[in-house]
C-alpha cells in the first residue's frame, strides 16, 4: 500500500491505496464518492471523468498517486441532491438521464467546458460531448441542456 494525500471537492483526504489504484476507484471505494462511474476501465466511455485542476480528467486508468497536489472536483462536488448545480439542474430540466450512468460524467464535462467557455457554438459543445458515450441514447436531451446553459452563459 502507498499514502497518497489528495485534495477532493475542496477537503484534503489522507488515504491508503494500491500502487496502481485508479483515481476512480479510490474516490468511489475510499471516499465513497460513488458518483465518480467506472464504466470501461479502458478510457474509452467517458464515464469516470472528473474534474482535476479544472480539466475535465478520465480516472479509471491513472494511478490515485499521480492526482497528489491537484485539485480534483466529481460531481458530488457540482451540487447536491437538495441543490443542484447549474449544469445538474439543465441535465435535470430537459430530462437528461434515462438509467444515469452517463451522466455524472457528463456533467463534469459540460461543467470544464463552460467554465472555458460560457457560450461555445454547437461544434464546440459536441467536441466536448463525444468522448461521452450513453447507451440510453440521452445524447440529444444533453446537448439540449448544453444549449440552453450556452446561450445563458450559465457556467
Ligand atoms: S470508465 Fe473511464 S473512460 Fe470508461
Ligand atoms: S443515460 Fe444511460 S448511459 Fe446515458
Amino acid at each position: 500500500m502507498k499514502s497518497v494525500i489528495l485534495d477532493v471537492n475542496d477537503a484534503t483526504y489522507s488515504l491508503d491505496v494500491h500502487p496502481d489504484e485508479p483515481l476512480a476507484l479510490a474516490l468511489r471505494n475510499r471516499l465513497g464518492l460513488t458518483g465518480v462511474r467506472m464504466g470501461c476501465s479502458l478510457e474509452q466511455c467517458g464515464a469516470c471523468a472528473v474534474l482535476v485542476d479544472g480539466e475535465s480528467t478520465l480516472a479509471c486508468v491513472r494511478p490515485a498517486a499521480d492526482f497528489e497536489g491537484r485539485r480534483i472536483e466529481t460531481v458530488e462536488g457540482l451540487g447536491t441532491p437538495e441543490s443542484p448545480g447549474a449544469v445538474q439542474q439543465a441535465l435535470l430540466d430537459a430530462g437528461a438521464a434515462q438509467c444515469g450512468f452517463c451522466t455524472s460524467g457528463l456533467a463534469v464535462a459540460i461543467t470544464a467546458l463552460l467554465r472555458g467557455d460560457p457560450h461555445p457554438d454547437e461544434e464546440v459543445i459536441r467536441a466536448a460531448l463525444a468522448p461521452h458515450l450513453c447507451r440510453c441514447g440521452a445524447h440529444p436531451r444533453v446537448l439540449r441542456a448544453v444549449r440552453r446553459l450556452a446561450s445563458e452563459g450559465v457556467s
